[in-house]
């Protein structure tokens, strides 16, 4: 995490940015690592590059999409572990140019993402169960194959990682400015002695990862770079990147607050899914993206598109309900933080912080009955207001005196009561913006 200052400071401000997992896989319909869980051999694989005509694909609707739901950045999948790849790559065939899209399909992207004023990443898979030089592990779609140890004596994994540097080389040079790089994943396997094992995992060693980050860095200084190359110790990281979780205080290394961002899935599956059932509700959404920012973290959400190349029904309906509640309440997210050192987070709430306008903000998960009491902040407020509609919140300073007798000043200091409305406001989650003096 060298020298981080500055090139992090929109990242740390936009917060929220969406995920795209897009490739083949959308055809199958049933999960990105479809290859690898079905076992499926190359030579029938092959059947949804020769379908792969994304019609309806419309990146502009994309982009909208996710500036609605007010999203500020984008990290696509350029490559998934089945290899296939989305732009016109010199150094492959196997690539969205030569299927019935016969275009290439990023490109297009990142302009729309741009022109919405959205900054771009690329997520570029370290695995390739395509790639003829991919060393076959024990996490690769060919692994129970009877024939592995023949299949591999030809395979040349430098000839893979030459492969996997010039791609990233492309995606560096082709794409203008790049902001974030989202390389994944590593899965080392050494031997008693440290040696790597690169036909069971791969790691570092195997990925010439200290070189790949290097090549990365010059290519463009202000990127910034994700912790699966393998190099958590070697600090050869910018962000951690917990998935499918949200941390319980954040994520600190060596008791130290580390920049972080989860990525999670509206549903199970990162790639278009057309059964999984496990979608969640703008409500668990729109508490989910609080609660990371209420811990100094930022939220990825994914976004799997059908094969016909438009997001997924369910997806639209998430993203405008979010969307619905962002454009009322975004300022409570942008440019927010923790709480001040201190300031106690009131039961069934979150608190959101932006140290700029010294403004606090208690985001309601579980709205109360007219009394919302805040720990030792007495007298430290000068004004409240619901922010969904700028409307006052009376406050007692010193607890609702007249209404339960004496209340006792608590070891934080002085209370500090809201007043609510007995009917919780119309929107996904409230939230009071508290003006500090
Ligand atoms: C996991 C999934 C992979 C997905 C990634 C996103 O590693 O296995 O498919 O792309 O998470 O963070």
């Amino acid at each position: 995490m060298s020298g981080i200052a500055g090139r992090a400071d929109w990242f740390v401000h936009d917060r929220f940015g969406m995920f795209i997992h897009w490739g083949l896989y959308a055809l199958l319909a049933r999960h990105e690592w479809v290859k690898q869980i079905e076992q499926i051999p190359d030579e029938v694989y092959e059947r949804y590059f020769e379908h792969f005509d994304p019609d309806l694909y419309d990146p502009e609707e994309w982009a909208a999409l996710a500036a609605e739901a007010g999203m500020k950045y984008m990290v696509v999948t350029s490559k998934h572990h089945e290899g296939f790849c989305l732009w016109d790559s010199k150094l492959t065939d196997y690539k969205a140019t030569n299927t019935p899209a016969g275009r290439d399909l990023l490109h297009p992207m990142v302009d729309a993402f741009r022109s919405e004023g959205l900054r771009t990443g690329f997520y570029h898979s370290l695995i390739d169960w395509h790639h003829p030089d991919f060393l076959i592990d024990d996490v690769h779609s060919m692994r129970n194959d009877p024939l592995r140890e023949v299949l591999n004596a030809p395979r040349k994994l430098e000839r893979y990682v030459e492969y996997l540097h010039g791609q990233a080389r492309e995606l560096l040079t082709e794409f203008g400015r790049i902001d974030l790089l989202f390389y994944d994943f590593s899965y080392p396997h050494r031997d008693e002695q440290g040696n790597p094992q690169p036909w069971r995992g791969k790691g570092r060693e195997d990925w010439q990862s200290e070189k790949l980050l290097k090549m990365t860095r010059e290519l463009q200084p202000q990127i910034l770079v994700n912790d699966r190359l393998d190099l958590i110790e070697q600090g050869g990281w910018d962000y951690r990147t917990p998935e499918q979780y949200v941390p319980k205080e954040g994520v600190t290394v060596d008791g130290q607050p580390v920049l972080w961002e989860a990525c999670h899935t509206f549903s199970g599956s990162w790639g278009y899914h057309r059964e999984e059932a496990s979608w969640k509700s703008v409500e668990q959404l729109v508490q989910m993206l609080i609660d990371t920012v209420s811990k100094d973290g930022n939220l990825l959400l994914n976004v799997g598109p059908t094969a016909r190349g438009e997001f997924d029904y369910r997806a639209i309906e998430r993203l405008k309900g979010m969307g619905e509640w962002m454009k009322r309440h975004s300022r409570s997210i942008y440019g927010c933080t923790r709480a001040p050192e201190g300031v106690e987070t009131p039961q069934d709430c979150r608190l959101t912080y932006n140290p700029e306008t010294r403004r606090l903000y208690v985001h309601v998960f579980a709205w109360p009955f007219q009394h919302l009491h805040l720990e030792g902040m007495g007298g430290k407020v000068k004004y409240a207001q619901l922010l969904n509609d700028a409307s006052e919140v009376k406050m007692l300073d010193g607890g609702p005196a007249e209404v339960a007798g004496p209340v006792e000043t608590s070891e934080q200091g002085r209370l500090l009561t809201l007043v609510l409305p007995v009917h919780k406001p119309p929107v996904t989650v409230p939230v009071v913006e508290l003006f500090l003096k």
